[in-house]
C-alpha cells in the first residue's frame, strides 16, 4: 500500500471537506456547555453534516479491522478520555474539557479535525495542557514541506511535549486521508529528526497529537472504542488534515471560526 498523492482535482475535493469538518466545529463550539450530554452534541453534529452540509459523517458505523462499527456520528472525548469517546448521556459539567472529533465525507474525499473545548473555567492545569497540546499540532505543522522525513514531525511534537513535563500517546497516530478515512502513512506523534518517509506535494495526512499530562499508558474501555489514560492523567488532542504543498504546507480544515495559529515563542 503505497501513499496516494493527491491531483489538482482531488486536492480542490479535499479543501472543501476539510473545510466542511471545520465548520462542523464552528457550528457545535457555542453548544459546548455545562448541563449538555454529549449525546446532543453528537445529534446536533449529525443534523448539520447531513441536512445543511449535505456531508456524510465518516465515523457512523465506521468498523476498521478488529473493531465493531462505531455508533455515533463524532467522536466525544471528555477529560482522562483520550480519543473515540463514544457520544452518550454524559452530561458536560464546569471545568470539563472535551475534545471533539469531526471527519466528514464530502464527494467521496474526508476532512477531518479536532478541537479542545472548555466547559467553563478549566483548571489552570488543563487549560496548560490543551495550549500546549495545540502548540504541539502546530510545531508539528510546521515541519511539513517537500523533502522533510516524517520523523521530524513526530521530533517536534515530542520534543516539546517532553520538555513541558508531558507524554506523547504512542499507540494512536496521524494517518494519510482522502477517498480513505485511514491511509498510508502513519504520521507518529514521536520520533527522531531525518528518518522516516520523504515528503512530497500532493500528500495530504493528519496531524492530531494525543498529550497526557501523566505517563503515556493507555486502555481501551469495554465499550471497545473509549481510549483513557491509565493513570487517570488528563489528555488533551487537537488534530488538522494537512496538504504538502510545492513550497510547505496548507492546512485544509480551516474555516471561519477556527481558532488561530499560536503566536511564536
Ligand atoms: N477521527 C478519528 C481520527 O482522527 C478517528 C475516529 S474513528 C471513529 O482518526 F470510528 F471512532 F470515529
Ligand atoms: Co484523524
Ligand atoms: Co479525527
Amino acid at each position: 500500500m503505497g501513499v496516494s498523492i493527491k491531483s489538482a482535482e482531488d486536492i480542490v475535493c479535499m479543501r472543501l471537506a476539510g473545510r466542511l469538518a471545520s465548520e462542523v466545529l464552528d457550528h457545535i463550539a457555542p453548544q459546548v456547555a455545562a448541563g449538555i450530554t454529549t449525546g446532543e452534541l453528537d445529534a446536533i453534529c449529525h443534523r448539520y453534516m447531513v441536512e445543511v452540509q449535505g456531508t456524510i459523517p465518516a465515523p457512523l458505523n465506521y468498523a476498521p479491522p478488529g473493531y465493531k462499527p462505531y455508533p455515533k456520528s463524532i467522536c466525544t472525548s471528555v477529560n482522562h478520555q483520550v480519543c473515540h469517546g463514544i457520544p452518550g448521556d454524559r452530561v458536560l459539567r464546569a471545568g470539563d474539557v472535551i475534545n471533539i472529533d469531526v471527519t466528514v465525507i464530502k464527494d467521496g474525499f474526508h476532512g477531518d479535525s479536532s478541537r479542545m473545548f472548555y466547559v467553563g473555567e478549566p483548571s489552570i492545569q488543563a487549560k496548560r495542557l490543551c495550549e500546549t497540546t495545540y502548540r504541539c499540532m502546530w510545531l508539528g505543522i510546521d515541519q511539513v514541506k517537500p523533502g522533510a522525513k516524517l520523523g521530524d514531525i513526530g521530533a517536534a511534537i515530542q520534543q516539546y511535549a517532553e520538555s513541558q513535563g508531558y507524554a506523547v500517546v504512542r499507540e494512536f497516530c496521524g494517518h494519510g486521508i482522502g477517498r480513505k478515512f485511514h491511509e498510508d502513512p502513519q504520521i507518529l506523534h514521536y520520533g527522531r529528526p531525518g528518518t522516516g518517509m520523504v515528503l512530497e506535494p500532493g500528500m495530504t495526512f493528519t496531524i492530531e497529537p494525543m498529550i497526557n499530562a501523566g505517563r503515556a499508558a493507555i486502555r481501551e474501555l469495554a465499550d471497545g472504542w473509549t481510549i483513557v489514560t491509565k493513570d487517570h492523567s488528563l489528555s488533551a488532542q487537537w488534530e488538522h488534515t494537512v496538504l504538502v504543498t510545492d513550497s510547505g504546507v496548507e492546512v485544509l480544515t480551516t474555516s471561519a471560526g477556527c481558532p488561530e495559529r499560536p503566536a511564536q515563542a
